[in-house]
């Protein structure tokens, strides 16, 4: 039996080998379901958390996206989860450490283990989601691990497509989402070392097209590196001063010294979903903007994206208290 056969209705699919979305429970997740089942794909998503992937469903016809309960922590598990898959999209990943969950297994092991199995099972596409700042000699713990994840998938399956995006926004995003349920009650924001350091947000609903362009033109796509940023680049203070202006909502912002917030770091990243931690520091110490020349862009997949006073409105003035309701994390 395969894993979908007890949910398949009568669908005639234009694709006879499922889909399989790794991470496919999350931000980006989400925002592809719909566009992949358009398609008429037949959609797994393995997951270790059934509540957060059962919403998925809704994305397609009964029986087209199959949430099922996985964790890719050995061959078996992700041998059972790609069999006879025509295509594999990796979209593991966390922003912090937690205990248990290191970069090192969650960027780098697991992608390896996914990529290899896929390609001894014959997998025909494999597209993996990186980040923007993904560099071996970057700052950041993070960036690293992102570089040498998307080395480890390129070693087992060369004709994989990677993106890089820089941060990603949208409805139910962690950036503004979190920024903004935070200066509701803060009397001023802090900014780290003058908030100077710049990022390129892209739309969720981008880099989810950009996914399904390479899918659908794969002489264009594989083997290649895709930077994925927006057509703002804004510095922290930029994107505050933005969402404050969305909001209506102002807020002084205040410098934290670059010195104070290491010294604060190691404290606060004890904290659940800490909003700053020592690796976070290292991160927002470098540019995380489309520089790598050798990598190639929206424009090379025939899209433009989409600017940020185009999409923040339509979400900003959500749910009151998106933390509380376990939206954000
Ligand atoms: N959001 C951004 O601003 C941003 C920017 C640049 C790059 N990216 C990258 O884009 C990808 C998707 O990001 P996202 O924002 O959609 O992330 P997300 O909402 O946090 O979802 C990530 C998914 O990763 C899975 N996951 C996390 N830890 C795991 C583990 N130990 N074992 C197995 N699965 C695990 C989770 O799946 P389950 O809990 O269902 O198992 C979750 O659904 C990630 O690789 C991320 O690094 C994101």
């Amino acid at each position: 039996l395969t894993i979908e056969s007890t949910y398949q209705c009568n669908l005639t699919m234009s694709f006879s080998r499922p889909t399989v979305i790794f991470g496919g429970s999350g931000f980006l997740g989400h925002a592809l379901m719909a566009r992949l089942a358009q398609q008429g794909r037949i959609i797994r998503v393995p997951t270790r958390n059934m509540d957060k992937a059962r919403s998925l469903k809704i994305s397609g016809y009964g029986g087209q996206i199959v949430p099922f309960l996985n964790a890719p922590c050995s061959d078996a598990s992700v041998a059972h989860a790609v069999a006879n898959a025509d295509t594999v999209i990796n979209l593991i990943g966390v922003l912090n450490e937690s205990r248990g969950n290191f970069y090192q297994n969650i960027h780098v092991e697991i992608p390896a283990r996914i990529a290899r199995i896929a390609k001894q099972q014959g997998v025909k596409n494999f597209i993996h989601v990186s980040f923007l700042g993904a560099n071996n000699r970057a700052k950041s713990k993070l960036a690293r691990s992102k570089a040498a994840g998307e080395k480890a998938v390129l070693a087992f399956f060369p004709e994989a497509t990677i993106f890089r995006p820089s941060i990603i926004f949208g409805p139910q995003d962690r950036l503004f989402n979190r920024l903004a349920a935070r200066a509701r009650f803060l009397p001023a924001f802090p900014v780290i070392g003058g908030g100077q350091t710049r990022f390129q947000p892209v739309y969720v609903g981008d880099v989810a097209q950009a996914i399904i362009m390479a899918l659908q033109k794969p002489n264009k796509a594989q083997g290649k590196v895709f930077e994925l940023g927006g057509p703002d680049i804004l510095s922290v203070r930029e994107i505050l001063q933005t969402l404050f202006r969305e909001t209506k909502h102002p807020r002084p912002l205040v410098n934290i010294p670059l010195e104070l917030a290491k010294a604060l770091a190691p404290i606060l990243g004890l904290l659940p979903n800490p909003l700053l931690t020592a690796d976070l520091l290292n991160l927002l110490a470098e540019d995380n903007i489309v520089c790598d020349t050798t990598a190639l862009t929206f424009r090379d997949l025939g899209l433009t994206p989409t600017p940020v006073k185009q999409i923040l409105p339509t979400y900003l003035y959500g749910p009151p208290d998106l933390e509380e309701q376990g939206t954000v994390d």
